[in-house]
């Protein structure tokens, strides 16, 4: 094998990934656009077909929003057979940190794909939709770490954590809790199950109040939680002399906290 046919591999895979990874967020925004118009039984509870055709109606417009949304995911999975096969023949002696990412999100695009097809065949239930949504995160993760794992090979995991480490593992839990429980609040129809702010009825807890006072709370707390460990971040991040990009992201996601509530 010479210098050329080594060298392709690993930069058609990073470009692979990356198409990828931009596809998924695009999906990812697309599935939310499913939901808010109400096109989640577009197809009826008909799987893998759209209500028994291949192609839906032209005069049906929510079928075709679930339709394009199967079709994209489609396009994933087959870009995501190229991701395995670019991986496989790049990366399997030098770097096992692509070749494990890369398998653990077409382990996460098979579930995910299930989970779509549970979410249609059973009417929508919201646990479910906030797993399909949960699983969307995580997929858009892995094919992500696939990609900087393929750009920058670390020459071994380091196992020390320090505070600013630490810290950015539960910034970045928080924000996918408040993420779930964000959809939760929506597809459970909690919105306004707290009417007043920032307590919830007149209670800081209100667990007993019923499930969905409980799971708005939920997701406020996170928001709280999320947004002080933020603060710590940006300090620690500071006293500690962190990289200049480093330090700018964490104000960059401490300023974004509030745009997003
Ligand atoms: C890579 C694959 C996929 C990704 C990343 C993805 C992602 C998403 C996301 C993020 C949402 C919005 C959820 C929310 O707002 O809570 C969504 C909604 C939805 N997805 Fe997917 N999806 C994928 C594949 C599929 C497949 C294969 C199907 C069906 C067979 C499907 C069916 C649905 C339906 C019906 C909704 C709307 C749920 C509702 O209206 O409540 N998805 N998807």
């Amino acid at each position: 094998m010479n210098e050329q046919t080594l060298s392709k591999p690993p930069r058609a895979f990073i470009n692979l990934a990356m198409t990828t990874v931009l596809l998924t967020v695009g999906l990812i925004v697309f599935g939310a656009i499913v939901r808010v118009t109400d096109s989640g039984l577009g197809c009826g509870n008909s799987w893998p077909l759209c209500d028994g055709t291949v192609i839906p109606p032209l005069d049906n417009v929510t079928a075709w929003i679930e339709w394009s949304h199967r079709l994209i995911a489609m396009l994933i999975g087959l870009f995501g057979i190229g991701m395995l096969v670019l991986a496989w023949r790049g990366y399997r002696k030098n770097n096992r940190a692509v070749i494990t990412t890369t398998f653990i999100a077409a382990g996460l695009f098979a579930f995910q794909s299930g989970l779509g097809a549970v979410v249609v065949i059973f009417d929508l239930p919201p646990t479910i939709v906030t797993l399909h949504l949960a699983s969307a995160m995580l997929l858009l993760g892995a094919l992500l770490l696939s990609a900087i794992f393929a750009w920058h090979r670390p020459p071994t995991i380091p196992t020390n954590r320090d505070v600013v480490t630490t810290l950015a593992y539960v910034t970045m839990a928080l924000s996918l809790i408040i993420i779930l429980t964000g959809a939760l609040v929506r597809g459970s129809g909690a919105t306004l199950a707290c009417p007043d702010y920032p307590l919830c009825n007149g209670e800081i807890l209100p667990f007993n109040q019923g499930s969905l006072e409980t799971v708005h709370m939920m997701h406020r707390f996170a928001v709280v939680g999320l947004g002080f460990m933020l603060i710590m971040l940006v300090w620690y991040m500071y006293r500690g002399g962190r990289g200049v990009l480093l330090r700018r992201l964490s104000v960059l996601a401490l300023d974004w906290l509030p745009l997003a509530r």
